[in-house]
């Protein structure tokens, strides 16, 4: 008889089933039971129990969320709740932080991680910014700080192009102006995958001919790379600052400062594509043995979690209306309306 029982909510898409049957067989092969489909989405919370789809949430030891493309404000809302009673995969609190590139990059640069410069400011006083972007000779990348897929980032050309796009920006909901140094690179990326502070793989991104942005979603494609101990170790190290139990950790080469840069820590990193295996990234395997070993060992060392006072409630932001072009450079203002976009971030 099974002892343990995990909840999972796995993305259905691209190869996400087969990956889900296998971890599912991975468990029941250590005697764990495995309750699959469980979106909270469409759960409720009462009396101080969570339901979905008729399991109540915290009997379980253990539940994975790893679904980007159908995250939703509620469901995020209750995984807050749910990571307050039992363990999650990954940790809501770092899953959260890495939902936001400021809250990352900051924590990085106070770990002395090499990323991107930034500057955010109140949307309210984008004058702050200025003169930072003279610094930069005018130049910079504006970013949505929770977008994905590449979608609504935009480079600056000039001070002028801060002025355009100042009407915009107020009407933005979010309450502050995130912009990033431009980092001279060849257009090519380095993807790190890591599971429980190990190292699974390493794949590339090269952006489409005549764009600068490596995302999929933005028309790069993949490339098989190998990857230098430094660039593992950075990526270990970024993974580890941001607490993440399964990490993607993308990284470019700043030709200019001669060093790598960590761009950014997804909580989500898809497994490798149907598609992308016949290509030859074969790390499925070894990232769904890492991920069943930590479960495993998370749930047979569990210490009951202190009851925790849920200390802040997500924002929930509307979507705006705006003239299309500008909708466009922004469609990644995504918290209110993301639940029904696939999501591709981690691509
Ligand atoms: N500061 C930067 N300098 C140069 N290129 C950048 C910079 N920030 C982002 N890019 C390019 O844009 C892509 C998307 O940016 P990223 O911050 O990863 O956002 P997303 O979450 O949308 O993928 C990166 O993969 C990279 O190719
Ligand atoms: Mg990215």
């Amino acid at each position: 008889m099974a002892t343990h029982r995990v909840g999972l909510w796995m993305y259905q898409n691209s190869g996400g089933t087969e990956i889900e049957r296998k971890i599912v067989a991975k468990l029941n092969e250590r005697n764990i039971d495995v309750i699959t489909g469980l979106d909270l989405n469409d759960a409720t919370a009462h009396n101080g129990s969570i339901f979905c789809k008729g399991q109540v949430m915290e009997d379980l030891d253990l539940f994975f969320s790893y679904n980007a493309g159908q995250q939703g404000p509620f469901q995020m809302y209750l995984y807050q709740t749910l990571s307050s009673m039992i363990p999650t995969i990954n940790n809501y609190a770092a899953f959260e932080l890495t939902e936001d590139k400021f809250r990352t990059a900051h924590l990085l640069k106070t770990h002395q991680i090499p990323t991107a410069d930034h500057i955010v400011c109140n949307k309210n006083n984008i004058e702050q910014v200025k003169e930072h972007l003279r610094f930069w000779q005018g130049k910079a990348i504006c970013k949505p700080v929770n977008g994905w897929g590449g979608n609504g980032i935009i480079k600056l050309e000039s001070e002028r192009d801060l002025d355009l796009l100042l009407p915009y920006i107020t009407m933005q909901n979010a309450p502050q102006f995130y912009i990033e140094r431009v980092i001279e690179n060849d257009y090519t990326d380095y993807r790190i995958d890591i599971v429980d502070g190990k190292y699974v793989a390493c794949y590339g991104r090269k952006a489409a001919k005549g764009s600068w942005k490596t995302n999929i979603t933005s028309g790069g494609c993949v490339m098989k790379r190998e990857p230098t101990q430094e660039v593992i170790d950075l990526a270990l190290k970024a993974a580890n600052i941001t607490g993440l139990e399964v990490a993607g950790v993308d990284i470019i080469y700043d030709i200019e400062h001669q060093e790598y840069v960590v761009l950014e820590v997804n909580g989500i990193p898809a497994f490798a594509t149907p598609d992308q295996e016949q290509f030859g990234l074969d790390f499925n395997n070894t990232k769904i043995d890492y991920l069943c070993d930590l479960i495993d060992r998370t749930i047979r060392h569990r210490v009951d979690l202190p009851t925790v006072s849920s200390e802040i409630g997500l924002e929930i932001e509307k979507p705006i209306t705006m003239p299309s072009a500008v909708n466009d450079i922004f469609n990644a203002d995504l918290t209110g309306s993301a639940a029904a976009i696939i999501k591709d971030k981690a691509l």
